[in-house]
């Protein structure tokens, strides 16, 4: 068990690299076992998330080699027909990606249901109609998702629900069933406009991802490819609002601007200086931040996942700021955290009113999920004093060396292992 130990009150300057992005990377890498032939990925973020899902691929048989930090060579002609083990996939969520790479390979998968982050009800009946309507068998039988067909057979899905990992799942499936599938209601992340150009690179023929209607003709086989990994989103919004916070002043490069839209918008209308070049952001904090009122959606929308870190921000802004949280139903743990650290929120189901406050003050707190622990960072480097952040394995899943990163801006950051008897005492 480690910490963070954050001592704050020190601007953020100079430039960080963005690496690549989470949940393209972790829809990507099962992807690989739909060809037979090797693959080789540029840009692969290293996380925690995605150690966990290469594993799952070794354990299935393939034979994952890293050729630098964040290029991986994949060669997935050895994997057999088994079940996903059951510690690996509790770990995270992504874990339900193996479910339809499984099934387009072995028209049978065994996969369990996935862990990830505590955020409320995360059900999966969109991910087990598109695999039905597919043709496939679905049961859950003692925790274990179990799809099987004879054939996987091209038809019209319509999501009642627009779901990233349903969306994911019913691409991974239907690229090689046969004949013409049509996603109707489809989420736009671009992480899903990630996998359609991956799979593409690959041999098949999907258009229209990025936009709520995705045509995906099925083909026989698809080819190795080499590809990189587009840059995180989340991440590249998690620095532009940790310079914001502490009044720094940096550039957040590799990134591409036209995906951090909804998240810069919202950072300038409270009053946050961003600066857009072709593949970097310069962000120039402020002394003071306006209020506003933010209410998170599917891409283009403003995204859930950045949700934590703004409320980090507008527990110091001047006003009375809104949240409304339209995607996950428990999204605001991390409101009685920030509260030990002195900020003002109130939180009423999917509705959380933030008082700005002066400052806040440092404080030993817990990281109860992954971007809720980014938001305890970001309000530890804009106060004065000392925050201890535990838990930090939920930041580690999502996050590449952020300390690390931290630290080349000038941030106070470590981390710290908690000793085995306080361990035993918490
Ligand atoms: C993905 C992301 C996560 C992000 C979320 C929303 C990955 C690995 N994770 O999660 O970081 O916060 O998108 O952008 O990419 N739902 C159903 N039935 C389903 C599926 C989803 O009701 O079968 C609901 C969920 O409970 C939630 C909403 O739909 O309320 C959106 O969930 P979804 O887009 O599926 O999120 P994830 O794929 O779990």
């Amino acid at each position: 068990m480690e910490k963070f130990i954050i001592n704050g009150g020190r601007k953020l300057r100079g430039e960080v690299e963005i690496s690549g992005a989470k949940n393209a990377a972790l829809a990507i890498i099962p992807a690989v076992m739909l060809c037979d032939e090797p693959c080789v990925l540029e840009n692969v973020p290293a996380i925690n998330d995605v150690s966990i899902s290469l594993q799952i691929l070794r354990e299935l048989g393939a034979d994952v080699k890293f050729i630098d930090r964040t290029t991986i060579s994949i060669d997935p002609r050895m994997i057999q027909d088994m079940p996903v083990p059951y510690e690996l996939a509790r770990k995270m969520r992504a874990s339900y990606y193996f479910l339809a790479t499984l099934l387009s390979r072995f028209k049978h998968a065994r996969v369990p249901m996935p862990g990830g982050c505590d955020l409320g009800d995360r059900p999966m009946d969109q991910h087990l109609k598109c695999f039905r309507e597919l043709s496939a068998k679905c049961s859950i039988e003692n925790g274990i998702v179990d799809a099987r067909a004879d054939f996987l057979f091209g038809t019209q899905i319509y999501f009642d629900k627009v779901s990233v990992g349903a969306t994911i799942n019913a691409m991974l499936a239907a690229v090689k069933a046969e004949g013409l599938t049509i996603l109707e209601n489809a989420a736009k992340e671009p992480h899903i406009v990630d996998l359609a150009n991956f799979l593409n690179s690959m041999g098949a023929d999907i258009m229209g991802a990025g936009t709520d209607v995705i045509k995906i003709k099925g083909v026989n086989r698809l080819h190795g490819a080499e590809y990189a990994i587009i840059p995180d989103q989340i991440e590249a919004g998690t620095f532009m609002i940790a310079v914001a916070a502490t009044k720094g002043d940096a550039l957040i490069k590799n990134v591409i601007p036209k995906h951090l839209e909804p998240i810069t918008s919202k950072l300038r209308k409270i009053g946050v200086v961003v600066m857009e070049y072709d593949d970097s952001v310069r962000v120039i904090g402020q002394e003071t931040y306006e209020r506003i009122n933010v209410k998170t959606m599917p891409h283009p929308g403003f995204p859930t996942d950045m949700q934590p870190q703004l409320a980090a921000l507008l527990v110091l802004a001047r006003g009375t700021s809104i949240i409304n949280e339209g995607i996950f139903d428990n999204r605001f743990r991390y409101a009685d955290e920030l509260r030990r650290m002195g900020a003002d929120i109130s939180v009423d189901g999917k509705v959380a009113v933030i008082e700005g406050v002066d400052h806040l003050t440092g404080a030993p707190v817990k990281a109860t999920d992954l971007r809720a622990g980014a938001a305890l960072i970001i309000a530890g480097l804009s106060t004065r004093g000392t925050t201890e952040i535990e838990d930090i394995q939920h930041i580690e899943r999502g996050y590449d060396n952020l300390d690390g990163k931290l630290r080349a801006m000038g941030a106070d950051i470590v981390k710290r292992t908690v000793p085995e008897s306080i361990r035993q005492a918490i």
